[in-house]
């Protein structure tokens, strides 16, 4: 058993050759993004420099081609956040349809700003996210990466209230 072995657990390491067998043996490339996706999702929502690594040797790329990607795209997260990862498009169609609201109320029930956590490690409020191509839905955000589109602060609360 090699470190990459222990560091990816069965079921990453699963998912991930899923996908390898859907690309030439010489592209193994082309699985990265579910890869770091699987990855992240073994360690409670975040890569770590050594899960990176992993993932890496494991598809014969260099590390920085990993790092590259994983600090590039906004579902990764690289470093600690709380269980459920809340991120609301506040780009111009959404904004134009109130998503400041949105932003606030959620940073007023959570008591938390942008970026942050919630102390009890419930839930994580991401990063203003720029258009998550859901425009005709505005305002919308995406809770644990599902879509919630036509947002008001009531449905909101519901959605939030039923988060363990
Ligand atoms: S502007 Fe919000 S989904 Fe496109």
């Amino acid at each position: 058993m090699t470190d990459t072995d222990t560091i990816l657990s069965a079921h990453t390491r699963e998912e991930i050759d899923s996908w390898l067998a859907r690309y030439p043996v010489d592209k193994k490339k082309s699985a990265l993004l579910a890869a770091l996706r699987a990855a992240q999702h073994q360690n409670k929502g975040y890569l770590t420099t050594e899960l990176m690594d992993a993932v890496a040797a494991y598809l014969d790329l260099a590390p920085i081609e990993v790092y590259e990607v994983a600090s590039f795209y906004s579902m990764y997260e690289l470093q600690p956040v709380a269980r459920h990862n809340i991120a609301v498009c506040t780009n111009v169609c959404c904004m134009l349809m109130g998503s400041d609201t949105i932003v606030s109320h959620l940073e007023n029930k959570l008591g938390i700003k942008l970026g942050e956590s919630t102390p009890d490690g419930r839930i994580y409020l991401k990063v203003e996210e720029e258009c998550l191509a859901a425009c005709a839905g505005g305002p919308m955000m995406q809770v644990n990466h599902k879509y919630y589109t036509d947002l008001t602060p009531e449905k909101v609360d519901e959605i939030i209230d039923s988060l363990e």
